[in-house]
């Protein structure tokens, strides 16, 4: 299958949202990340998007919505909290997981009887959902284990021949994925499943209640947050500002937030934000560089979600490889 590289233009975007009621796979920027989309009420195209990803099928999927409302088609039992949530942040970088109606099929959950739900912050995408005329599923649109794509050539690095088409968006503003929060118990606080660029003092503040991080338990019922991400092939340090940064192999980059005072003769100095990270860990793969330096300056450390990549990248997170 040839992939086709559409424009954002309305004419491109009309064909794309065709292509998904064909029954195609369709790959489209949001403000996060790209996301690879199918039709979340077409059960074999939904299936287009495991396969083409190689992603394990417990492995479920967000549904993105173009109207806070459109949650009702595919959710049950809705608290007010999401009304306050979808209040503060839609459109934005935030899932929701609330109760799966069944008429969404079970594969769009990975099995789970919950669904997660974000409405996202970019034009072409909402025209794409409301073209499609129903809620579009889509994970990031790269291979398993892969960064996630920022940009419309990521997503064809990946999965060229493998998808109908992508949207070209230009390159993505967050970089990171988005924060999800389940209200599924709410005998208990809302739970943080995946922190984000949107905080947990953020959604605790508009709740006006605590919100916890998720525990092992609540991870069981998360499953992509176990396997194992966003690991270059580069050894990944992470380097606090005191630390000297060693001289290793005759290639190596220093990611930090600005240029370091002193960094080895043979590293290279490339500058780091959530919105840069993945291009600078495709890049690095690319490149071949042995080792990759992160300099952990207070500006990084304060930002959790993309804390939580990176040490994923550095494979200090725990997790089971598969
Ligand atoms: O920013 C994003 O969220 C991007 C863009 C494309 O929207 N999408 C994305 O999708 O990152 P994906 O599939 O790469 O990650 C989905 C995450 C996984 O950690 C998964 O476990 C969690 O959301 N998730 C999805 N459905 C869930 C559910 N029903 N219950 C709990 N966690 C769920
Ligand atoms: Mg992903």
């Amino acid at each position: 299958m040839l992939t086709l590289l559409l424009s954002s233009s309305d004419s491109d975007i009309a064909y794309a949202a065709k292509l998904l009621q064909e029954g195609e796979t369709v790959a489209f920027p949001t403000e996060t990340v790209y996301g690879l989309g199918a039709c979340i009420f077409d059960e074999a195209a939904v299936k287009k998007i495991f396969a083409a990803k190689g992603r394990p099928s417990d492995n479920p999927l967000i549904a993105h919505i173009s109207a806070p409302e459109q949650a009702a088609e595919i959710a049950r039992d809705i608290p007010t909290e999401y009304d306050v949530l979808s209040e503060a942040f839609f459109p934005g970088p935030l899932t929701v997981v609330l109760r799966r109606k069944s008429n969404v099929p079970a594969i769009v959950s990975g099995g789970l009887d919950t669904i997660a739900i974000r409405m996202p912050a970019h034009s072409a995408a909402l025209k794409l959902i409301e073209q499609a005329g129903q809620p579009v599923v889509a994970p990031s649109a790269n291979k398993s284990g892969r960064p996630s794509p920022t940009c419309a050539k990521h997503v064809l690095d990946d999965l060229n021949g493998e998808i109908a088409a992508v949207i070209d968006g230009g390159e993505c503003d967050v970089g990171i994925e988005s924060t999800v929060v389940s209200l599924i118990d709410l005998e208990r606080p809302p739970v943080i499943l995946r922190p984000g660029s949107i905080s947990a003092e953020e959604i605790a503040a508009a709740l006006q209640c605590s919100v916890e991080y998720s525990t092992d338990k609540d991870v069981a019922a998360s499953p992509g947050v176990r396997y194992r991400h966003y690991a270059p092939n580069a050894k990944v340090e992470l380097v606090f500002p005191m630390q000297k940064i060693p001289e290793i192999g005759n290639c190596s980059v220093v990611l930090a937030s600005s240029p370091p005072q002193e960094i080895p003769s043979s590293a290279e100095f490339r500058f780091l934000s959530a919105a840069t990270l993945y291009a600078e860990l495709r890049r690095a793969d690319k490149k071949n560089v042995s080792a990759i330096f992160i300099l952990l300056t207070p500006d990084i450390t304060a930002q959790t979600g993309l804390m939580n990549r990176l040490t994923k990248a550095a494979c200090i997170a725990d997790e089971p490889q598969k």
